[in-house]
């Protein structure tokens, strides 16, 4: 796993945001500003769709730091991200639809390139091109939202996606899985991102340290939060 001080050396705004850092390490996995509460009721017609954004690193090609955690599961031979996993968990226990948020453009696989090309994308405050049209997700009544953090943020394809589509009246339910942030202050950015759209604040943070046990998370979460009367 890489320390936090592995990302500060590349990150110039690293004081504003050890403090930002800081400061959301206080909250729960579970808190957000948001006033507003959920109404999802999964077993009626409630429209779900997964949605999700996950980068899975190529361990084979992580050379440079031996403490290095790859965040890929690999599950019946196939490589998954850390949020990717947990979003098919969320299908498979809610049901709905799962949809990829994609880029035009390739990120690294390597840790350390993809550590340095995002750092470029936040300094810039990049947006990258998203390979298809989200306008259709006002169709859905709840989303579950997944992301890693990237720098105690959202990954810029979010900021790409969140600006360009309006959730007014639509239910967020933010999960994440992360290195050590929690969700940071990424549901904040949320609600200012979509201010119409219900933020939970029912959302799941998990560690990826933790990913061995994301099945059982996951399911015990959705279990007592949408109260689903049943265990898989
Ligand atoms: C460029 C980059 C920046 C990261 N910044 C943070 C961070 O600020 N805080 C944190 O907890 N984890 C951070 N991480 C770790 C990821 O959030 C974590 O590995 C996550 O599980 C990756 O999910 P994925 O496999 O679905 O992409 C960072 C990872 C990368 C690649």
């Amino acid at each position: 796993m890489k320390g936090m001080g592995e990302y500060t050396k590349h990150f110039k705004m690293m004081g504003l945001i050890v403090l930002v850092f800081l400061l959301s390490a206080c909250q729960t996995s579970q808190q957000t500003p948001s006033q507003k509460q959920d109404n999802i009721e999964p077993n009626t017609n409630t429209k779900i769709l997964v949605l999700y954004f996950s980068m899975p690193e190529d361990e084979a090609n992580n050379t440079s730091d031996s403490n290095a955690q790859a965040s890929i599961v690999v599950r019946n031979n196939t490589v998954y991200g850390n949020v990717e996993s947990v979003a098919n968990i969320i299908h498979e226990t809610m049901g709905g639809d799962i949809i990829e948020i994609e880029t035009n453009q390739t990120y690294p696989l390597d840790h350390e390139k993809l550590v340095e090309v995002v750092s470029q994308e936040k300094e810039a405050q990049a947006r990258p091109e998203l390979t298809q049209n989200f306008n259709f997700l006002n169709t859905y009544d709840t989303i579950f939202l997944g992301y890693p953090i990237w720098w105690y943020d959202l990954p810029m394809p979010l900021y790409s996606l969140l600006e360009q589509v309006d959730l007014s009246g639509i239910t967020i339910i933010p999960f994440t899985v992360h290195g050590g942030s929690g969700f940071s202050t990424t549901q904040e950015t949320l609600q200012t991102l979509q201010p119409e759209a219900t933020i939970s604040n029912q959302g799941f943070s998990l560690s990826r340290n933790n990913m061995l046990q994301a099945k059982d998370s996951v399911e015990d979460w959705l279990n007592a939060t949408f109260n689903l009367g049943a265990s898989s």
